[in-house]
Formats: structure tokens, sequence, C-alpha cells
């Protein structure tokens, strides 16, 4: 299969993806022990795995959107962020659960969780579907992560190329040339 006219080659299938979400929400609901959660998704690239985690989980949750957006080329992360839109739900004394799609350099979710802290929720725990390995510019680790993957640009479940690929359903890796 090809994506702007390059090769992908699936590293994650959909059934893969299915069982580690089922498997991630049991763990968060073992762990965060309040009757209510409130998760919030990181636009854009989460909201295929928060659509999926919310319905595997068993506890009433509240949900919200933040959108966030790194800047810079195509392929390479940014340390510049744009927050294009903060969360409209007050989670002043909540459980909350931060989502993001991947963790690569780290940035983006270490930045949200500062921002997200400062609305003094109860507790605040981050879930992420990948995490990158070799790219970490800090030391933010996330509480409950999904796939370690090597340095490869993904694509599907969420992860865009130039906004293409969001769609396919399981989670691939664009060939170098
Ligand atoms: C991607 C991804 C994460 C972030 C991870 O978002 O969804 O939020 O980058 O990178 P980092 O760990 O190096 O900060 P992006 O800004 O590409 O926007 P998108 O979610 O709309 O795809």
């Amino acid at each position: 299969m090809e994506i702007r006219g390059r090769e992908i080659r699936e590293i994650i299938t959909p059934q893969e993806i299915s069982s580690k979400v089922s498997e991630l929400a049991e763990k968060i609901e073992n762990e965060l022990r309040s009757d209510s959660i409130v998760v919030i998704g990181l636009l854009k690239g989460a909201f295929v795995f928060t659509a999926d985690l919310i319905r595997a989980m068993k506890k009433p949750v509240k949900v919200d959107f933040m959108w966030v957006s790194s800047y810079g080329s195509e392929m390479e992360p940014s340390q510049k962020l744009r927050f294009l839109k903060d969360i409209e739900l007050n989670v002043e004394g909540e459980e909350v659960l931060l989502v993001d799609d991947i963790l690569d350099t780290g940035l983006t979710i270490e930045r949200v969780y500062e921002h997200l802290l400062k609305k003094n929720p109860r507790t605040l725990k981050t879930c992420v579907l990948i995490e990158k390995e070799g790219r970490r510019r800090t030391d933010f680790r996330a509480d409950f992560v999904g796939f370690v993957v090597p340095n490869y640009f993904l694509v599907g479940y969420g992860l865009d190329w130039a906004e293409e690929g969001r769609n396919l359903p399981g989670i691939y890796a664009v060939e170098e040339r």
C-alpha cells in the first residue's frame, strides 16, 4: 500500500490495537479508583484512540478534547506548539486521564500536562498508545503506554502524514526511500 507516493508497511494490526486498547482500559480502571473519570483527548491525532478507549471502559466517563498542534516540517516534530482549543469541562477535583496517540519527543504531552495541572484536578494521569524510542527531549513518562516502537515515521489509526492516513485501521511505517 502507498501513501503520498511512498510505500507503507503495517507494523501494528487492527486486532493488536483492539486487544491493547482493552488491556489499557482495564489497567486504567483498576488504577483510577473514583466512580467517574474525565478523559481528555488531544486533537487531532488521538481522536480515534480516545473513541475506542472510552468504549472499552466500563465506568462512567466524561470526555473532552484539547487541540494542540506542533509546527515545523512535515515529518519532523518541532518544539513550537500552537494551543488551538482548551477543554470546556471543569476538571477541578476530578480524576483526569490525558490521552494522546503518540509520545515522540514528549514535548507536547509535557506542555499539555502542565497546562492541565493548573486546573487543579484531583489526579492527572496520562495514556499514550505509542511511545517512540530514542527521540525523547524531556524526562516525561506516560503512566500507561500501549506499544513501544522504533523511530519510524508512522501513519494510521489517527496518525497522519500531511493530514493523510488518519483513517487507516492499523498503524503503518512509511518506508525509507
Ligand atoms: C503529534 C501527536 C502528538 C505529538 C507528539 O501531533 O499527535 O500529539 O505530535 O509529538 P511530541 O512528543 O514530539 O511532542 P501533531 O502536532 O503532529 O498534530 P496532530 O495531532 O493534529 O497530528
